[in-house]
């Protein structure tokens, strides 16, 4: 399934990058966000995923952060997950780009994690900006709101919201130096995630996509593994002999 190239590439390489998206969870039981499972009632992500939603309706984007969040806390990271902290043991320098604010890579064991789209689990007020790591905050009229009276939100990052500017410089940078760029279990169509692995391409990188179908990333791909992460990745890692150096 692996080509001799990529193994070769993976055994040579110092420096990996990973971007990865809702398909790398989703083997953890957490629903993606595209496709029919990625419904919630009768909304789509980027109904309840914004500013103006919330303003609008803040109980019903709140009641959907809860069903997500109590999801999320009752799962765990799956292998894939696990292949890739015993990958971050291998490198010199690996970095996790993560489009998922469920905090699995971090749980897996991963430490050089960049949350582009924030955590789930943190809140924050949009008044002060104070962070809030886990309850328990004050309820108002059955919403979560801070000491300074503020109304709290879910610290993730909603469309049309700007990236925490110093999380891009990274994750480009990051992009730009390594020799192998991984993009996982992501649909390749928000930006700017889906820009990380072509601005890799364009520096040189070997580009590799793991994903059940093709993407609009695939054609420009060195390689497509098609399939479930979950099964790829620990193969991978036992393929390439990436568990110690
Ligand atoms: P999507 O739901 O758009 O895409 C999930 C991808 O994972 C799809 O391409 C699936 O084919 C693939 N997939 C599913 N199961 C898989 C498995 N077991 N193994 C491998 N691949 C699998 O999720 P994202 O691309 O992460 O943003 O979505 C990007 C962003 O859009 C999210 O971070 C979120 C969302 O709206 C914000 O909330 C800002």
């Amino acid at each position: 399934m692996f080509s001799q190239e990529l193994i070769t590439r993976l055994k040579k390489a110092r420096s990996v990058v990973v971007l990865t998206g809702a398909g790398i969870s989703a083997e953890s039981g957490i629903p993606t966000f595209r496709g029919q499972e990625g419904l919630w009632k009768k909304y789509r992500a980027e109904e309840l995923a914004n500013v103006e939603a919330f303003h609008q309706n803040p109980h019903l984007v709140w009641e959907w952060y809860e069903y997500r969040r109590s999801i999320i806390q009752s799962k765990a990271p799956n292998p894939a997950h696990f292949a890739l902290a015993h990958m971050e043991q291998y490198y010199t320098d690996f970095v996790v780009i993560t489009q998922n604010v469920d905090g699995f890579h971090r749980a897996a064991g991963n430490r050089k994690v960049l949350e582009i789209h924030g955590n789930i689990l943190r809140s924050r007020c949009v008044e002060c900006h104070k962070i809030y790591n886990s309850k328990p905050y004050i309820m108002k009229d059955h919403l979560p709101q801070c000491e300074c009276g503020g109304l709290l939100r879910p610290d993730v990052v909603w469309f049309g919201e700007a990236l925490s500017e110093d999380l891009l410089k990274q994750s480009y940078q990051a992009a730009q130096s390594c020799e192998v760029f991984f993009s996982i279990g992501t649909s390749s169509i928000v930006q700017p995630a889906a820009s990380f692995p072509v601005v890799a391409k364009n520096h040189g990188a070997y580009l590799v996509e793991i994903n059940v179908e093709t993407t609009p990333l695939s054609s420009i791909a060195d390689e497509v593994l098609l399939g479930k992460v979950g099964e790829i990745l620990p193969e991978l890692v036992e393929k390439a002999e990436l568990l110690d150096k």
